[in-house]
C-alpha cells in the first residue's frame, strides 16, 4: 500500500489479493486514522471498532437511505429493499422479518433443525471425506431456511449463485461488479415471477410478505425488496459461517478439542467464528452532515462512507490478540451482525443452524483436516470459501 497523505490510501481494497487476505490491510488502515479516504474509489473507510459501532448507531448521520451499496445502479434497483431504508419507514417493514424470526416465533423449527443437523453429521462421518461447503455448509440454507420461507423446491440451487451475484452487485465500479449484473437481473426477474405467481407456500415466511402486499400495506417493489432480503440474506453469510468454522477448527485443532470437551461452549465459539472470519465483510452508508472523527479525519457531508465490520472485529484497540481464534473468547459485542437499527434481523435463525451443526458434529468427530487447497470464493462484500476438501475422523 502506498499512502500519498497521511488520512488517504491508493489501495484498492476490492483487488483479488485484498479481498483473499484483507486483514494486514485493515490494520494499516485502522492505524492510519480513524476514517481514511481511498482515492482509487472515492470512499471513505472506517474501519476501528469504536467508529464502525458509533456510525452503525447513528442512522441520522451515517444514513441507508441513499443505499449501502457503492453504486447508484445498486442502490437504484433495491432502493425498496430494508437494508436501503432509513427510519421509520424501516421501522416498520423490519416488524415484518422480526415478527417471524424472533427467539419465541423460532423456537418451535429448532428441533427439526437439530435433526437435520444430526442427521447429516451422521451421513458425513460415513462418508469420511467431503467438501465442507457444497456437502455440510449450504444443507440446511438450502433445505431448512427456504422450507421456513416457504420457497419452491425447484430453483433453490440456482438462488446459490444468484444470491453470491447480489453482494458483487454492491461493490464500486470494477470488473468483478459489472460481472455480477446478470445473475443480479436473473435473480430480481426470479423474486418478480414468484411474486407474481404467489408462488410460495402458505404460511411461510414469504408468504407473510404476499399478505403484507396484498393487503396494500407495501407496493410490489417493496415485497420483491423483502422478499430479497430472506433468500439473499440467508444463504451466503450462513453458508460462510459454518464452513469458516470447519477451516477453522481443522487449523486448531486444540479448540475443537476443547469444543469437544466442553460442548456447552458451542454459542460462544458462534461468536467467535462470526467475529475472527465475518461473512459480511463490509457495507456503506452516506454521510447527511459533515463529521469530524477526530485525528484530523473529518468526512464531508454526503460522502460515502465504507464500515468494514471485518476490520472492526480484529482492532486490537478493542480485542486483545485479535487474530487469535479463541472459543472462550465469547466476544459477545462482535460487529458481524451490525449494529443498531439495521443489526441482522435473522441472526437468531443463523445461530440455531450453526449452533446445530456444530454440536452435531462435535458429539461424532474427533478431528477435522484439510486435505486439498481451500479455494476461497472472492466476493466484494461477503467472505467465504467456493470449496473446502476436508475429512473427518
Ligand atoms: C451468520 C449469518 C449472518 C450474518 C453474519 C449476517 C450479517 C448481517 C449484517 C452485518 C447486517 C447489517 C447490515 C447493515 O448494517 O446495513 C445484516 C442485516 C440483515 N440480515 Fe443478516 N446475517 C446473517 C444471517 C441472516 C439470515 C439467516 C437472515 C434471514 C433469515 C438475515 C437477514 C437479514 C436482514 C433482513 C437484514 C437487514 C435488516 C435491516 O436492514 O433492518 N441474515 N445481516
Amino acid at each position: 500500500m502506498t499512502t500519498t497523505t497521511p488520512l488517504t490510501s491508493d489501495l484498492d481494497l476490492f483487488s483479488d489479493e485484498a479481498l483473499t487476505d484483507p486483514y494486514p490491510h485493515y490494520k494499516a488502515l485502522r492505524d492510519l486514522g480513524p476514517a481514511v479516504h481511498l482515492t482509487r474509489h472515492g470512499l471513505w473507510f472506517i474501519s476501528r471498532y469504536e467508529q464502525v459501532r458509533s456510525a452503525l448507531g447513528d442512522w441520522e448521520t451515517f444514513s441507508s437511505g441513499r443505499g449501502i451499496g457503492l453504486n447508484d445502479g445498486f442502490n437504484d434497483a433495491w432502493g425498496s429493499a430494508l437494508i436501503n431504508m432509513d427510519p421509520p419507514a424501516q421501522t416498520e417493514q423490519r416488524k415484518l422479518f422480526t415478527d417471524r424470526l424472533s427467539p419465541r416465533a423460532l423456537r418451535p423449527v429448532a428441533a427439526d433443525i437439530d435433526r437435520r443437523a444430526d442427521q447429516l453429521a451422521a451421513d458425513l462421518v460415513t462418508r469420511g471425506s467431503f467438501d465442507a461447503v457444497t456437502d455440510l455448509a449450504q444443507d440446511l440454507p438450502v433445505h431448512v431456511i427456504m422450507d421456513l420461507i416457504g420457497w419452491p423446491t425447484e430453483g433453490r440451487d440456482q438462488l446459490l449463485d444468484m444470491a453470491a451475484g447480489w453482494f458483487d452487485s454492491a461493490g464500486p465500479a470494477c470488473p468483478r461488479t459489472a460481472a455480477s449484473v446478470p445473475k443480479v437481473e436473473a435473480l430480481m426477474g426470479y423474486l418478480a415471477e414468484v411474486v407474481a405467481k404467489e408462488n410460495l407456500v402458505p404460511g411461510g415466511f414469504g408468504w407473510t410478505l404476499l399478505e403484507a402486499h396484498k393487503a396494500g400495506q407495501i407496493p410490489v417493489e417493496g415485497a420483491i425488496g423483502l422478499l430479497a432480503g430472506y433468500v439473499v440474506a440467508a444463504f451466503d453469510t450462513t453458508i460462510s459461517t459454518i464452513s469458516s468454522s470447519m477451516w477453522l477448527f481443522a487449523r486448531h485443532p486444540e479448540q475443537w478439542d476443547l469444543l469437544r470437551s466442553e460442548p456447552s461452549l458451542v454459542p460462544a465459539a458462534f461468536n467467535e467464528i462470526v467475529r475472527i472470519e465475518s461473512p459480511i465483510q463490509v457495507f456503506s452508508r452516506t454521510t447527511t452532515r459533515e463529521v469530524d472523527l477526530g485525528e484530523g479525519a473529518v468526512i464531508p457531508a454526503g460522502a460515502r462512507v465504507l464500515h468494514s465490520y471485518g476490520a472492526a472485529n480484529r482492532d486490537e484497540r478493542h480485542f486483545p490478540d485479535p487474530d487469535r481464534f479463541d472459543i472462550r473468547r465469547n466476544p459477545v459485542d462482535h460487529l458481524g451482525f451490525g449494529y443498531g437499527n439495521h443489526a441482522c434481523a435473522g441472526q437468531g435463525l443463523a445461530r440455531l443452524e450453526t449452533h446445530a451443526v456444530l454440536k452435531a458434529l462435535a458429539a461424532r468427530v474427533q478431528r477435522i483436516e484439510l486435505t486439498g487447497e481451500p479455494v476461497r470464493a472472492l466476493n466484494n462484500i461477503t467472505r467465504g470459501f467456493q470449496s473446502l476438501p476436508v475429512r473427518i475422523h
